[in-house]
């Protein structure tokens, strides 16, 4: 458990030293549940919700990616069952400090006194995990809304309107990547567990024969999705939900999980959410969202099977999986080309000879056309192949005095160490194909 820890602290403590992930609101002291992305972390979650919107849209005919509002009315969140007292997480609170818990939380880690001050904890109860605000000059409550809890309400408003302007025939998904907000009462592990998180949602809709098939394809779809990214193995699994765990709306539902230092957890939920959803909101909204079955006439709510994952927890799982501190010699994080933040980086062999930089700068900034790409003239190179090592740069180029005859440089690979000589002009097709294969 202790060296579980110290893997935890060693990387929270790379992504605060490589500008990974920063503590919201830091020079304030911090606020719980909330992270800031500096430069290297906005490129790798930007990089992964790029994998993941052409994974899951731009590769199909026919699911289309929208970009909803946060804000939605609150009867949405009716619908949903969001605010329906029966519905919410099941809490605990302590008698003595009033701090509240999951209680499935507690349960996990067997604990049955207050983990703040060992007072006594109250039965289970419902609270609503979703974050108020008031919209207009007055705060009374005919203008309290929410910050969405999840994006997959904003499809379902949607609906219709995809239906329609897309000429969409079922089967056919939605998909969108946007933020989420949940009063967790107990953020924790990192980014595992956030109060403000992006999610990256999928809801495929279905005829309700088919559910149980399309369930089957998209688990089976989106585990060799995080294979292809380079993910360990041995370090997923499926877990399925028992069935007194199942969330109110589902049929069936499984979970990703991620082998995390501590322990065993989801990083995205695969749903069978039957016809809740649309049935659900054509009851609150009046409108109809139902389809007639071009064979019996018959008119039926479509089914739907959701894949739901979040960005913060995914990209914090890909930077466990990437970071390996066995090598006594060296440190790499051995992320993906795709998700590398910086794809290349270019050095001038020696800082003080005006004209290696200036061929550096050239080629640097030729390159930056097409990739993200880093420079550097600090120290020695043993020192920069360390730096770039350590925020997972796939490539590195050094010039020296032989590219100011000869027109090439030295092409270093970070995983094998190896070095190949290689012509400026050829430099983005070989890059090209040595990390996306063509
Ligand atoms: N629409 C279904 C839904 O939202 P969920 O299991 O509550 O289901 C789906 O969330 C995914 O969103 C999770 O697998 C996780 O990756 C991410 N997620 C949920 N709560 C989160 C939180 N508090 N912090 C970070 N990510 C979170």
């Amino acid at each position: 458990m202790k060296q579980e820890s110290q893997l935890m602290e060693k990387i929270i403590s790379l992504c605060k030293r490589r500008g990974f992930v920063f503590p919201g609101s830091e020079i304030y002291g911090g606020l719980a549940g909330i992270y800031d992305y500096g430069p290297a972390g906005a490129e790798l979650k930007r990089n992964l919700k790029e994998e993941w919107s052409f994974e899951m849209s731009r590769r199909h005919e026919n699911i289309f990616q929208i970009d909803s509002s946060i804000l939605m009315q609150r009867k949405v969140w009716d619908a949903s069952g969001h605010t329906a007292a029966g519905f919410t997480d099941p809490m605990q609170e302590c008698k003595k400090c009033h701090h509240r818990f999951r209680a499935d939380h507690l349960a996990e880690r067997g604990i049955k006194k207050c983990p703040d001050c060992q007072g006594e904890l109250t039965e289970p109860k419902k609270f609503n995990l979703l974050v108020e605000t008031h919209l207009g000059p007055v705060q009374d409550d005919s203008s309290l809304t929410y910050l969405r809890g999840e994006t997959t309400q904003g499809i379902y408003v949607n609906y219709k309107n995809i239906k329609t302007t897309m000429r969409a025939e079922l089967p056919f998904g939605i998909c969108q990547i946007g933020k989420a907000f949940r009063n967790e009462i107990t953020p924790g592990h990192f980014t595992y567990r956030m109060r403000e998180f992006e999610q990256m949602e999928q809801q495929y809709f279905v005829h309700p024969g088919e559910a149980e098939k399309y369930f089957g394809y998209w688990k089976g779809e989106r585990m060799q999705w995080y294979l292809s990214l380079g993910m360990k193995k041995e370090n997923l699994r499926f877990r399925p939900h028992a069935k007194d765990e199942l969330a109110h709306y589902a049929q069936a539902a499984e979970d990703i999980e991620y082998r995390f230092p501590f322990g065993w957890h989801e990083i995205e939920g695969i749903h069978n959410r039957g016809d809740w959803d649309l049935s659900r909101h054509s009851q609150f909204s009046g409108e109809d969202l139902s389809e007639t079955d071009e064979k019996t006439g018959k008119k039926f709510y479509p089914y739907i099977i959701e894949t739901s994952a979040g960005a913060d927890r995914l990209t914090l799982a890909f930077l466990v999986d990437a970071y390996n501190d066995e090598d006594k010699d060296r440190f790499v994080l051995g992320l993906h080309p795709k998700l590398a933040p910086y794809k290349v980086a270019v050095f001038p062999l020696l800082k003080n000879k005006s004209e290696l930089v200036a061929k550096a700068q050239e080629i640097y900034h030729a390159l930056k056309k097409d990739f993200v790409a880093a420079f550097d003239d600090r120290g020695n190179i043993g020192k920069r192949y360390y730096s770039q090592d350590e925020i997972g740069t796939p490539y590195c180029i050094t010039v020296d005095f032989d590219t100011l005859d000869n027109d090439d440089v030295t092409l270093r690979d970070r995983d094998t160490t190896k070095q190949e000589r290689v012509p400026i002009k050829d430099l983005k097709k070989i890059l090209t194909e040595k990390m996306y294969g063509s």
